[in-house]
């Protein structure tokens, strides 16, 4: 087997970083199912409109690349996913489901930022004006998201009145 390049590890990250966005443009629906505020339920449509543009950017550089547009499993996106949907489950009828789902959201935007800074590094490494570009619109878009969601989370408080002091001493 040839030796793998830089080229190689882009379009390794570039496959993961698809298979990603589909997963989670899947998963938004139900995250904007579960929240109780209207803000954090528009949030989570919002950025569901933003992912679809973001997947077709992503296809944009797999033209670039003269590749098929085609994802690679991601174990690490499924395990993020899967946990959001078990806090889904387990807070779906608490007064802090809104506080778990900004928590959610924002484990899944952290994973999307790493992903994208370093395929932005990457394609800067190689030369790719373009694609460093379109990657890194989507990259400001995660961030902006995961500032929102962390300024939702703390205008939610705790979601319950005296019972989180006492909870926290029990601890
Ligand atoms: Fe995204």
């Amino acid at each position: 087997m040839a030796e793998k390049n830089m080229n190689d590890l882009f379009l390794h990250n570039l496959k993961d970083i698809y298979y990603a966005e589909k997963q989670i443009y899947k998963t938004l629906p139900k995250m904007a199912k579960a929240a109780a505020s209207t803000e954090l339920q528009e949030a989570f449509e919002a950025h569901r409109e933003e992912t679809a543009v973001q997947i077709e950017r992503i296809e944009e550089v797999f033209k670039i690349l003269d590749k098929r547009a085609q994802g690679v499993v991601c174990e690490a996106i499924q395990g993020i996913i899967e946990e959001g949907k078990e806090t889904m489950d387990d807070f779906g009828s608490s007064p802090v489901i809104d506080t778990a789902l900004t928590g959610a959201g924002r484990a899944v935007e952290h994973y999307e930022i790493a992903r994208y800074s370093v395929l932005c590094a990457l394609a800067k490494q190689l030369g790719m004006k373009d694609a460093v570009k379109l990657l890194d619109q989507n990259l400001q878009e995660e961030i902006k998201t995961d500032k929102l969601l962390s300024q939702l989370a703390e205008s939610f408080g705790t979601g319950s009145t005296s019972t989180s002091t006492s909870t926290r001493k029990a601890a």
